[in-house]
């Protein structure tokens, strides 16, 4: 049965129980199924029956993740990776050839950066970016090779917003793919298919999990581009592993409440950091003074939990408040229940050149806060101390 629902697609997505009838799913720690004669092996390796063979092409717990993000997406099917990097490259590197052309923004995560710079060019694979403010220049970026259309909103860690409806047009009317990697939205808050997107990426490693325990990623979308992407990484083993997925699946159950008050304490978070006079250029999606607040307010259902700031006083202040913080962890993921404090200039962002980097608009005393789920009072009260010493 469908559900409408999100909070019931969540909870009730679950693949078939076994002939124990367990309530919880049970964790599939198998690498490899059996079969029933020659001819059932013959069948299920040349897919006339659709089964699982062997974990790295499918698992029962990987395959109830994947139907739940893709349920909530709207997405027709995926395939789940060991890592969201996985997910980014493989998808990527199954749907190119050598000479073709991708068209990104220039706000993408630095591993996602590495690759469009360092790695794809080795396969004769080509890029143009473009900055979040100028979508309308995309047009003028296309060459007859361009494939592919990529963006992350909000971005990481500049907390941008790209318009996805208008990147939604421009890929239709020129027949490009448009992969949005969702990570920061999660498919609670943003669900990129709806504006035109082909593909949705996302890290389940960030608030997915939600509780920074493993690595994930997943692809969902078009049936076609996910074929592709299946029958590449079928053979190049980036698969997510059952018990990682099984932990994924059992995150989802509690997303839209854990959501909730993540995005109600970045909100009071965006507001006090707003307000202090130690602070400058606050970036919160839904803070009206948000350069894109309309098109965040059009496309996400709430802001999300990562809130970015430029503390006065350039990098020795931002260094001086990190070493002050005691509450919150300094750590470079996001998306725990513990609030996290980020430096990216000296850590998720530091084998940019300073020059790439303030392309991105990370500038040497920008912070990055990851709001977690201690009480709002404690987490303000931390970066209050911290910002005063
Ligand atoms: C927007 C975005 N995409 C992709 C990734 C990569 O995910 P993973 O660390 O799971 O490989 C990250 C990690 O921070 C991210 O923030």
């Amino acid at each position: 049965m469908d559900h409408k629902n999100f909070e019931t697609t969540a909870i009730r997505t679950q693949i078939e129980r076994s002939q124990y009838q367990e309530h919880s799913v049970p964790i599939y720690l198998t690498s490899s199924y059996v079969f029933e004669d020659a001819e059932d092996m013959r069948a299920s390796f040349s897919e006339e029956k659709e089964r699982n063979i062997y974990s790295r092409f499918s698992n029962p717990n990987t395959s109830e993740f994947v139907e739940k993000i893709a349920k909530m997406e709207g997405a027709e099917t995926g395939f789940a990776f060991a890592t969201g990097m996985s997910a980014v490259f493989s998808s990527l590197a199954a749907l190119l050839n050598s000479g073709d052309h991708v068209i990104s923004s220039r706000s993408v995560f630095g591993s996602t950066h590495a690759l469009f710079t360092k790695f794809f060019p080795k396969w004769n694979i080509s890029h143009s970016y473009f900055n979040v403010t100028e979508v309308d220049k995309i047009e003028s970026l296309i060459i007859p090779k361009t494939k592919i259309l990529f963006a992350e909103s909000p971005t990481n860690p500049g907390v941008d917003i790209l318009d996805l409806e208008k990147l939604g047009e421009i890929a239709k009317k020129h027949h490009l793919i448009l992969i949005i990697d969702n990570c920061f939205a999660t498919p609670y808050l943003q669900n990129p298919i709806k504006f035109g997107a082909d593909l949705v990426i996302h890290s389940a490693t960030k608030l997915i999990d939600g509780q920074g325990r493993v690595l994930g990623g997943v692809t969902v979308g078009n049936a076609e581009l996910i074929r592709e992407i299946y029958l590449f990484s079928r053979n190049t083993g980036p698969a997510l592993s059952p018990f990682n997925a099984w932990i994924l699946s059992k995150s989802l159950e509690t997303l839209p409440v854990r959501l909730d008050r993540h995005c109600e304490n970045a909100l009071k978070v965006a507001e006090f950091l707003e307000a202090d006079p130690n602070t400058e250029k606050v970036k919160y999606p839904f803070l009206k003074s948000h350069p894109q607040y309309e098109i965040a307010k059009r496309q996400m259902k709430q802001g999300g939990n990562i809130v970015s700031f430029e503390i006065k006083g350039g990098i020795d202040a931002g260094r001086k408040f990190i070493d002050a913080i005691q509450l919150c962890s300094r750590s470079a993921n996001l998306g725990d229940t513990r609030s996290i404090v980020t430096h990216p200039a000296s850590t998720t962002h530091s084998k940019l050149s300073e020059g790439e980097r303030s392309e991105t608009g990370i500038s040497p005393g920008l912070v990055r806060i990851s709001v977690g789920l201690e009480h709002v009072d404690d987490i303000i009260g931390d970066l209050k101390q911290a910002l005063n010493c």
